[in-house]
């Protein structure tokens, strides 16, 4: 069976439980789990799942959270292939206090991976998010899964079903019930 490695910077902490979520809705026994700040030595560890589920808040203005930083900019150099590679984008953000930035992060990870080759799905509505300005938009949808646990956090257990929704038809996961999903 192929696996999906779960890849997330988080400063606070909410990344991590929102990758946490992620895993245990589709099974450990389908998802590694990995802290960029942890767990990761360098970019082919990424290379080593055919599917990806990668986790990134954002800081700064719009800016990807401190642990993707030098990972990225060495595949920006580097340019490794990522081409047969499926990624997915999640991601909290603030649209309170940010939302001239709101998940900004989300658009620069889909620049860098796109570029690289790789094919990223997962993209979702904006309809059912406020805020006033965001990087993370092409063609009027987010290239990824914004979450705000700061002003929002009652809906991120339905967006992340939702998303799973979503991903369904790119991800190994065709026929797996989710848990803990509310019908
Ligand atoms: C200094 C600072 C800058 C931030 N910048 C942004 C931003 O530009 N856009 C945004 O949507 N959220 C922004 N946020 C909100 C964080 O992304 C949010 O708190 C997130 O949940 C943090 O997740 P983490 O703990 O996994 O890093 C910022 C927060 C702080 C404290």
């Amino acid at each position: 069976m192929a696996k999906i490695g779960i890849f997330y910077g988080s400063t606070s902490g909410v990344t991590e439980e929102i990758a946490t979520a992620l895993q245990e809705k589709l099974g450990k026994d389908l998802c590694d789990l990995f802290s960029m700040e942890d767990d990761f030595d360098e970019f082919s560890d990424l290379l080593e799942y055919d599917y990806l589920l990668l986790g990134c808040s954002t800081w700064g203005a719009g800016e990807v959270q401190n642990d993707w930083r030098d990972p990225l900019f060495e595949m920006e150099v580097e340019k490794p292939d990522f081409s047969g590679k499926t990624i997915a984008l999640f991601g909290p953000g603030d649209y309170v206090s940010h939302g001239m930035h709101f998940v900004g992060a989300l658009g620069v990870m889909y620049d860098i991976f796109t570029k690289l080759g790789a094919t990223v799905v997962g993209a979702v509505p904006t309809d059912d998010y406020t805020f006033e300005h965001s990087t993370a938009i092409r063609d009027g949808l987010f290239v990824g899964l914004p979450l705000d646990e700061i002003n929002e956090s009652e809906k991120t257990d339905e967006r992340l079903n939702r998303w799973i929704e979503i991903l369904r038809p790119h991800f190994p996961i065709e026929d797996r019930v989710l848990a803990g999903a509310s019908a």
